[in-house]
């Protein structure tokens, strides 16, 4: 909900927010500009009577002398019935020149406050401070629950780019923007006076006596104000000679009779008066320069957002599968709620879907973050969810239980879970949605199921018992799609390992055909390889399977090479294929990005931690540190002499300074062990890097991860800390298999 509340005003007023905010960082420069420019007005040193007696002497017929919120003093005048304004020196009340209003600042004034329009632009600039309002507030909610809090708010952000930058913007802005946009709605209320602003407060008239009027310096009400607490100096008509002098100042408004220079009457500003001021002088910075170049700042941020924001907004969608003759949740008898991460829990979706349907059902599907508060038709609910992380929830199930927490319903329900055995916490977060249902007393259609690597016959013999609690065959026969794959050839091969029973092989990729050798024209127009970063990962589909395997990548797009490190497993299909593929040999891969497991962008020491294979990452890390980063390699293998996988380009890297230690414990060597008791003799050189703010990276088995943090835990008690703390911090980062 959160989300399309964001989502929805977003997009409909991205351009409008983003022109606001524009035309609003321009004018925002305006008040420093005039503060500089005007000379300043010092406490003390001239009246108000004295300055009016000096300007008085250079125009016949005054009007007014206004002091503006940025300091500078202007006399409005008639002189043979020609008006004009000057600016003054408030030193002297000598005329400097004449005040020349700039045609671009009004243009752009008019364009912020009414984009030209008149009142429909006036209204459409108050619609667009309102949904400015609503994207900051659902904004910085959605922030808070990414971070983990209101007090993660300052963490190191994850995600692609896109998200990083959307979302670190709003980290800088959030307060300025929040301050603009509620002070705009707030100006905009009283334009159309919905809100009163106190300039319509009638004011009390007085009358002076008549008679000769005196000197404008003599006047005693007048001599006792200061320049520095003048706002407005309204002078009497020439033609009234009961008309009085009407001083305005931050206080209110006096009248002085013209004669003798007696106060009349005082009326302070009322509150609403007050009120406009002080919110008027917060939306323009007028008066306060610093705080308007801040708003200013912070307005730019808003066409970051706006572009971010509708890439975010169209890669959701895009990636969204898309069912056939999905009804809506109003009319659906059943209700099937999917949360995937890789969206291979959406096949399996779309395949049930169809069966059910096809058996005369009404079927909505949708993401499990979706969970409405009411299914008016439904009579049943199925729920088909991945798991990830360390048995965690899937992107688009990740509301999902908060949800369920304060929900109502209560339908009969089958949960399916989608795994991998290898992991050990096997199908976790489909087994904690199961419980939860249990808890709020949704009675169970069918028990519970687990589905392991996506096993297309387990799902059929899902669909077979749940068919039986419908009460008529389901047969539910899933061909899953293929992913878009692109060719890779194989152009080089180094293997190690073999005398140590780990065959364990570097391979490099490239598009078939790609090289130095090719024709310009073939190079522009022939495919080329998505982009992506040492750190992701690639996703290769072994023959006579549908399920991908992933492999870290050591290289990144610039390089035009896909490299990737593969350690043999005993009877696997996928490494088993790599590990024997020939050059020249093809492989079908795509890229799937793994922007949480990238080093941050701080100076401070690098730690990066793998065993076996998990090298290739850090590998890349290192070819990529043309910055010097101080990078620390810890990796452990079993011989030198067998598997010290990359050595040479690792003696590279130190040579020139891209890595600065290197640590290689082997478990096979004499007086060898792993690499975990490497971290532990290096207690005291760790600790020192640790609390210099040092990032950990660490890539392979799981095993060795869990070897490794408590290794590291074992370091951080004493100051204090630990894996768990760092992680959340981002500074303890996995990428574990
Ligand atoms: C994020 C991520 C990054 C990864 N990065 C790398 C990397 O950089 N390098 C790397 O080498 N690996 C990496 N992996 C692991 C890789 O994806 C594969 O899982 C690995 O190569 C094994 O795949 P396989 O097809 O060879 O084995 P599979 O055929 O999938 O089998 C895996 C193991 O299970 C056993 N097995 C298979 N089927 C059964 C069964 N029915 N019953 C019992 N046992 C069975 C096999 O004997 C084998 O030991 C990564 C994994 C992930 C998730
Ligand atoms: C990085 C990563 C972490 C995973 N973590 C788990 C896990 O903790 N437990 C589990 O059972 N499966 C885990 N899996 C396996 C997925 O749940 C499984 O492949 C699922 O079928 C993916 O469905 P999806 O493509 O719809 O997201 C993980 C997979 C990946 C790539």
């Amino acid at each position: 909900m959160l989300r399309q509340i964001h989502s929805l005003p977003g997009l409909i007023a991205a351009l409008l927010v983003a022109m606001l905010a524009l035309t609003g960082a321009i004018l925002s420069v305006q008040p420093a500009l005039e503060r500089f420019a005007a000379p300043s007005v010092v406490m003390g040193t001239i009246s108000v009577a004295a300055l009016a007696e000096a300007a008085r002497a250079q125009h016949a017929e005054i009007d007014k002398i206004t002091k503006t919120a940025s300091g500078s003093v202007v006399v409005s005048y008639f002189d043979n019935d020609k008006a004009g304004a000057d600016l003054l020196d408030p030193a002297t009340g000598r005329v400097i020149g004449p005040v020349a209003p700039s045609a671009t600042i009004r243009f752009i004034t008019n364009l912020h406050r009414s984009l030209l329009l008149g009142t429909a632009g006036r209204v459409a600039a108050g619609l667009g401070a309102l949904a400015m309002v609503v994207l900051t507030i659902t904004g910085a909610m959605m922030l808070a629950a990414r971070m983990g809090g209101w007090t993660g708010l300052l963490k190191p952000i994850r995600g692609n780019a896109r998200q990083r930058w959307h979302a670190q913007a709003g980290r800088l802005a959030i307060v300025g923007l929040l301050l603009t946009a509620l002070t705009g709605c707030f100006l905009s209320l009283t334009s159309f006076e919905l809100i009163p602003d106190g300039s319509a407060d009638p004011v009390a008239t007085a009358s002076g006596r008549g008679g000769e009027r005196a000197s404008v310096g003599s006047l005693a009400a007048l001599k006792a104000i200061d320049l520095a607490d003048l706002r407005e100096l309204a002078f009497p008509y020439a033609a009234d000679p009961t008309d009085t002098f009407r001083l305005t100042t931050a206080a209110g408004v006096t009248q002085i009779d013209a004669a003798t220079g007696e106060a009349l009457s005082f009326q302070p500003h009322s509150t609403a008066r007050q009120i406009y001021e002080m919110i008027y002088m917060l939306h323009t910075g007028q008066g306060l320069w610093p705080l308007g170049l801040l708003l200013g700042l912070s307005a730019l941020a808003a066409p970051i957002f706006a572009v971010t924001g509708a890439m975010i907004w169209w890669q959701r969608r895009r990636s969204r599968p898309r069912i056939a003759d999905n009804r809506p949740a109003s009319a659906a008898g059943t209700i099937i709620l999917v949360g995937s991460e890789g969206n291979s829990t959406w096949g399996f979706a779309r395949t049930l879907h169809a069966a059910l349907t096809q058996a005369g059902h009404k079927v909505h599907v949708a993401p499990m973050n979706a969970l409405a508060p009411a299914y008016p038709k439904a009579v049943r609910m199925l729920i088909l969810t991945a798991t990830y992380g360390d048995g965690t929830a899937p992107a688009s199930a990740s509301g999902f239980l908060a949800r369920l927490d304060r929900s109502a319903l209560k339908l009969p329900v089958a949960v399916l879970g989608f795994g991998d055995r290898s992991f050990p916490r096997f199908c976790r977060f489909a087994e904690d949605v199961g419980t939860a249902l249990a808890e709020k007393g949704w009675p169970a259609l069918i028990e519970i199921d687990r589905i392991d690597r996506q096993s297309a016959q387990s799902f059929a013999l899902w669909g077979e018992r749940l068919g039986i609690a419908l009460g008529h065959a389901l047969a539910l026969a899933h061909v899953a799609e293929r992913p878009p794959t692109t060719a890779l050839e194989l152009v080089k091969r180094v293997d190690y390992g073999a005398d140590v029973q780990a065959p364990t092989a570097i391979l490099t990729f490239r598009l078939p055909g790609a090289g130095a050798g090719r024709p310009l024209w073939e190079r522009l127009f022939s495919a080329s390889l998505p982009p992506f970063e040492a750190g992701d990962l690639v996703g290769i589909l072994p023959p006579g399977s549908t399920v991908p395997r992933y492999y870290s990548l050591a290289s990144s797009a610039r390089e035009g090479i896909v490299e990737i490190c593969v350690r043999k497993q005993p009877g696997g299909l996928c490494s088993g294929f790599l590990n024997d593929l020939p050059l020249g040999g093809r492989i079908d891969g795509f890229i799937k990005a793994n922007p949480a497991f990238r080093p941050n962008a701080k100076a401070t020491p690098l730690i990066l931690i793998g065993a076996g294979a998990g090298i290739a990452p850090l590998m890349g890390f290192l070819r990529a540190n043309r910055s010097h980063r101080e990078a620390h390699l810890y990796w452990g293998g079993r011989s030198p002499q067998s598997d010290f996988l990359y050595r040479e380009d690792l003696a590279i890297c130190m040579a020139d300074g891209r890595l600065t230690a290197l640590n290689a414990a082997f478990s096979r060597a004499p007086h060898g062990g792993y690499v975990q008791d490497r971290l532990t003799t290096d207690e005291q050189h760790l600790a020192a890097l640790l609390q210099r703010g040092a990032q950990i990276m660490v890539c392979g088995g799981r095993d060795m991860a869990g070897g490794v943090s408590q290794a590291i835990d074992a370091i951080l008690a004493p100051m204090g800390l630990s894996t768990f703390a760092l992680k959340a911090s981002g500074l303890y980062l996995e990428d574990v298999y």
